[in-house]
């Protein structure tokens, strides 16, 4: 026996992009359902970036989720930028007039879930074989399985929020769907370590040894990585194998200065460009992970699933308090504008800041002249400024 529930919209993926959507439109009355894979605590134990635009701040506090976030977000107006031992600051406020919020996306999840709770949202956790039926029908329906139970809901609309491992991508025809894909030949070897950030700001670094990043949590919550090959394995690495090669591709001045100690997490990402169009395809909508993917080099991942979520949020709202489609309509255009302008800006970013294997001289001198010229130009610097902090929705 199947059990049926009817719902406006069908939200599969309780992530970033689905719970910030499901609470978004709680708060104008559309009814969801979010449809999660794992569990709340799965959700939150996958360390992810931290460093959010002010569009994502905007939207937070448009969800009414935004009050931890003011008071223990990390406000940041600048990042610095080494190659060897040159360092310099790119300034937000002189270049953009707008900071950026350091703070994690484990904290935003859990701040969506703890709201989505509250208000008694629908919320369904190990859910299995969701399938995506009559998406280009009026009345798509998503099926599935929890407890071994069929499951099966009607809604007017299906929000593919699944990430890039989920169904809703590959529910889009192959003859309707082209996807662009750019591997990158190197990864990212993290560690999270309890312990005094190395600076009050991010810093990124080019070294001759490969790229390194200093960022944060907190003031006693440290976020560092270092470029990696795609072969590397996290047991090749040790806590001291890896400050010590960190210390070895950031200025001297700032390696005198790091404090180290134990990981309390340390994993390898590999780094990739994706991006699929179209993003919508008769009444399913994708958003977020599920669409697309950027190197985090920008920390663009979580900041443009809320582009996308603002898209389709006002798309909805003016469809159900309106009755009018053209913002679900131009979705796909509108959001893709925005996606294929921070695939430019993390591309550009990854190409400048890392080591590639292949790299002939030639290429290596290319990187120190852009970083030279991203040093002493405000032009660039502006440029660098205003995609780094979001840009416009
Ligand atoms: N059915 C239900 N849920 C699914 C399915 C499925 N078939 N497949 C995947 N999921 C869930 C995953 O378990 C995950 O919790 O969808 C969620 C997708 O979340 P994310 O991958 O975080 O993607 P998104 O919400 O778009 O957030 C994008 O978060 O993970 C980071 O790097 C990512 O910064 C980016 C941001
Ligand atoms: C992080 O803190 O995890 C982080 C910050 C900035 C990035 C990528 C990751 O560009």
């Amino acid at each position: 026996m199947t059990k049926k529930t009817r719902t406006q919209v069908c939200i599969i993926g309780g992530g970033p992009s689905g719970l910030l959507l499901s609470q978004l439109l709680h708060t104008r009355g559309i009814e969801s359902i979010v449809l999660e894979r794992t569990t709340r605590d799965y959700v939150l134990s996958r360390i992810r970036a931290g460093v959010l635009e002010q569009g994502f701040l905007s939207l937070m506090e448009e969800a009414g989720v935004g009050q931890r976030m003011r008071e223990q977000g990390l406000p940041h107006n600048g990042v610095s930028i080494s190659y060897g031992d040159e360092k310099f600051r790119i300034d937000f406020d002189k270049h953009a007039g707008n900071p950026v919020m350091v703070y994690g996306q484990t904290e935003v999840t859990r701040d969506l879930y703890d709201a989505r709770e509250q208000v008694g949202g629908a919320l369904e956790f190990n859910v299995e074989n969701v399938t995506i039926v009559d998406a280009q029908m009026d009345r798509p329906r998503v099926t599935y399985l929890v407890k071994g139970e069929h499951q099966e809901i009607q809604c007017d609309f299906v929000a593919g929020c699944d990430g890039f491992h989920g169904v809703s991508r590959k529910t889009i025809p192959d003859n309707i769907r082209k996807e662009y894909e750019k591997v990158y030949p190197f990864g990212w070897l993290g560690i999270l370590s309890e312990t005094p950030p190395v600076d009050h700001e991010l810093i990124y670094a080019n070294s001759e040894r490969g790229f390194a990043l200093c960022s944060m949590r907190n003031e006693n919550l440290s976020r560092y990585y270092i470029q990696c090959s795609t072969l590397d394995k996290v047991e090749n690495w040790s806590d001291t194998d890896f400050w010590d090669e960190l210390k070895k591709r950031i200025p001297r001045e700032t390696a005198q200065k790091l404090i180290t100690g134990s990981s309390i997490e340390k994993s390898i990402a590999p780094l990739r460009s994706f991006i699929t169009e179209p993003m919508r395809w008769g009444n399913l909508f994708l958003c977020g992970d599920a669409a697309h993917i950027v190197p985090p080099t920008g920390a663009k991942g979580l900041n443009t699933a809320a582009s996308d979520v603002y898209y389709l949020y006002n798309g909805l709202r003016q469809f159900y308090e309106n009755n009018d489609s053209e913002g679900i309509n131009r979705y796909a255009q509108n959001a893709m504008a925005r996606v294929w302008k921070v695939q430019r800006f993390s591309w550009w970013f990854s190409s400048l800041m890392h080591r590639f294997p292949d790299q002939s001289e030639f290429d290596h001198k290319m990187q120190i002249a852009e970083l030279e010229f991203l040093h002493s130009n405000e032009a660039a610097q502006k440029a660098m400024a205003q995609n780094y902090v979001g840009l416009p929705y």
